[in-house]
């Protein structure tokens, strides 16, 4: 059973719901550390009513990033993590765990990456900039992380369309309900390794049923 480490500093939808399919048995893994720069966020609430482990690392308990970056790396290694999903992770992740967790790093963005990705295209603003630029589709798009911001390899995407009348608002609803499909579907094939790499590209391979 694979070990999970979740990130996350706002509402945790996306984490509930991997939470949900874990308990229910259809992911195989454990959620063993949740990790949030914001401790009065939604998802530290949910896990400790759930009595999951929580670790808080931020500026104001730990004001040296060298201090910070390593003992969030220690509680890692502590945990014996397998796999890292960043779940409305609102910082950067240090490079020493990118590099030691090399393709173990998962996270969801609320566009069709590469489009309305990368510094600066975070929450609300991504489906306000998609609304500006009248696109006629969106979505949602799970990749492993690099060094870089929404650019690591991608996993799985699923479209939405935009319609004429969408705001930006309506235009989040529809693509967190994506999110919400595909990341656990990506995190359920990662934990039953069902993601196979061929040119250094992810493929989710279709389970056989038994
Ligand atoms: C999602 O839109 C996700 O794509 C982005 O942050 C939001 C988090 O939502 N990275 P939630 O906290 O999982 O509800």
């Amino acid at each position: 059973m694979k070990k999970i480490a979740i990130f996350a500093s706002g509402g945790g939808s996306n984490f509930k719901v991997i939470y949900e399919k874990i308990i229910s048995w259809d992911i195989p893994a454990e959620i063993c550390l949740v990790i949030s720069n914001n401790p009065s966020c939604s998802a530290i609430d949910f896990a400790k009513q759930n009595s999951l482990p929580t670790f808080i690392v931020n500026k104001s308990l730990y004001p040296d990033s060298y201090s910070r970056d390593t003992i969030l790396m220690q509680n890692l290694l502590k945990a014996e993590i397998d796999l890292i999903c960043l779940a409305g992770y609102m910082k950067m992740i240090p490079e020493n765990i990118v590099t030691y967790f090399e393709n173990r790093v998962l996270n969801i963005h609320p566009a069709l990456l590469p489009d309305f990705g990368g510094k600066g295209f975070y929450g609300m603003k991504v489906h306000e900039a998609v609304i500006q630029s009248n696109a006629d589709e969106s979505g949602a798009t799970v990749h492993f992380v690099d060094a870089k911001y929404d650019h690591g390899p991608i996993v799985a995407q699923e479209k939405v369309n935009v319609s004429a009348d969408d705001t930006a608002d309506s235009l989040a609803q529809k693509v967190l309900a994506a999110e919400h499909r595909i990341y656990s579907k990506v995190v359920k094939a990662y934990c039953e390794d069902r993601i196979v790499w061929k040119n250094n590209q992810p493929r989710i391979e279709v389970a056989i049923e038994n």
